[in-house]
């Protein structure tokens, strides 16, 4: 065990579905000597009461001004409603903390821009909780393709459904494609720089929980991502399709998450286009690569802290949770627009505040 003072002391803020995750996996921390997971905040007395119960050992209080007024605290993990993230992180920064913001980093660039410039401001940590890119599978298929093992990556699709939660502070846009988003930008290391997005508020009006999104990158790689709430199985799969192998990685898959196949089609050279020779399609081995077995929300904890102590910049930075709330941002256009195409730069993109449901009173 470290000395107290040597400890990073953590607070979380929304003790809600998401927020006892972090609490336990701060505490896994403390093991470490490098945190202190000391309080918890949340307006919901049953919720509070919940924490008391499961962790009697943490301070409990019904507003954030008990941790961010606290000098003990070092930092914050908001795992509050999306609408709420703007306000509490600012407050966080002003007051001197460390903050980690549940994805999506806010609704509008505008609100990302400002948590960024705040943060280099009072020169502290901004991290969002792009979750996925801390997976062990995330990782691997992102070293597979930086290698260039896949060849050139030329469509994603990925198809994130299940039955609920239907939200009502967001869409589903808004709600589950920055994990599609973060894990395309991080496995491409590139910026979609158009969108389109159609979907179907189906059980809350106004509010969409079907939603498809197309996200183009220049003339290169297309992602095809399917978004629901209304669907009756739990799938999180993703294809990966490159020039010399394709890839599917499933989430939920209890073993064998990621199988890479040896599959692709070769094209006759000119000299045979008078179609004598047909596509040459190769159906070769399939493979399937060991992962780390590890919790993803723990090595995300850690990455926080690590960042906080060495003066690290994390992967999931402010500027990288401001490119997925820009791509959100231009969907949440095309979605209201039957779909046209629209670009990342068009400045009208610039002027969404997000969410795609009704101001949220917190
Ligand atoms: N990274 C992931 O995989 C992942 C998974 C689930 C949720 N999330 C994100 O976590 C956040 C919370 O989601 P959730 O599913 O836990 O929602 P939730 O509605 O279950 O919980 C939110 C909690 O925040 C509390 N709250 C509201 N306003 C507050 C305030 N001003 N101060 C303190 N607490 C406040 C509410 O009382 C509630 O208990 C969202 O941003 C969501 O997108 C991320």
């Amino acid at each position: 065990m470290g000395r107290e003072e040597d400890r990073t002391t953590v607070g979380v803020v929304g003790c809600g579905y998401w927020g006892p995750n972090h609490i336990r996996n701060m505490l896994s921390l403390e093991a470490s000597g490098t945190v202190h997971m000391k309080a918890a905040v949340d307006p919901d007395p049953a919720r509070r009461l919940r924490i008391r119960d499961l962790y009697p050992q943490i301070e409990v209080s019904d507003g954030v001004a008990a941790v961010f007024s606290d000098p003990d605290v070092d930092a914050v993990v908001l795992s509050t409603p999306t609408g709420t993230h703007f306000r509490l992180a600012g407050e966080a920064l002003r007051a001197g903390k460390h903050v980690l913001v549940e994805k999506p980093l806010a609704t509008s660039i505008a609100h990302c821009e400002e948590l960024i410039r705040l943060a280099a401001e009072h020169e502290l940590v901004l991290m969002v909780g792009h979750t996925f890119e801390y997976t062990a599978a995330v990782n691997t298929i992102q070293g597979l393709v930086a290698e260039g093992a896949l060849g050139e990556v030329l469509y994603v699709r990925s198809l994130r459904v299940n039955l609920g939660l239907h939200r009502r502070d967001v869409n589903v846009l808004w709600d589950l494609a920055p994990h599609d988003i973060s894990i395309i930008r991080f496995v491409l290391d590139a910026e979609p720089t158009h969108v389109t997005a159609s979907g179907n508020a189906n059980v809350t009006a106004g509010i969409e929980d079907i939603v498809s999104l197309n996200l183009h990158f220049g003339e290169k790689a297309m992602a095809n991502v399917i978004v629901s709430w209304l669907d009756p199985r739990k799938v999180r799969e993703m294809t990966f399709v490159g020039t010399r192998k394709m890839l599917v990685y499933d989430d939920v898959a209890a073993a064998e998450k990621i199988r890479i196949f040896d599959k692709g089609v070769d094209r006759p050279s000119e000299y045979d286009s008078f179609g004598e020779f047909p596509f040459a399609y190769r159906y070769g081995d399939i493979l399937s690569p060991k992962l780390d077995d590890y919790e993803p929300l723990r090595e995300q904890s850690s990455h926080f802290i690590d960042c906080i102590r060495l003066g690290k910049r994390p992967r999931s930075d402010g500027e990288s949770g401001l490119a997925v709330v820009r791509a959100l941002a231009a969907a949440q256009i095309s979605l209201r627009n039957d779909g046209r195409k629209v670009a990342l730069a068009d400045p009208a993109v610039l002027d969404v505040e997000g969410s795609g449901a009704p101001p949220f009173a917190d």
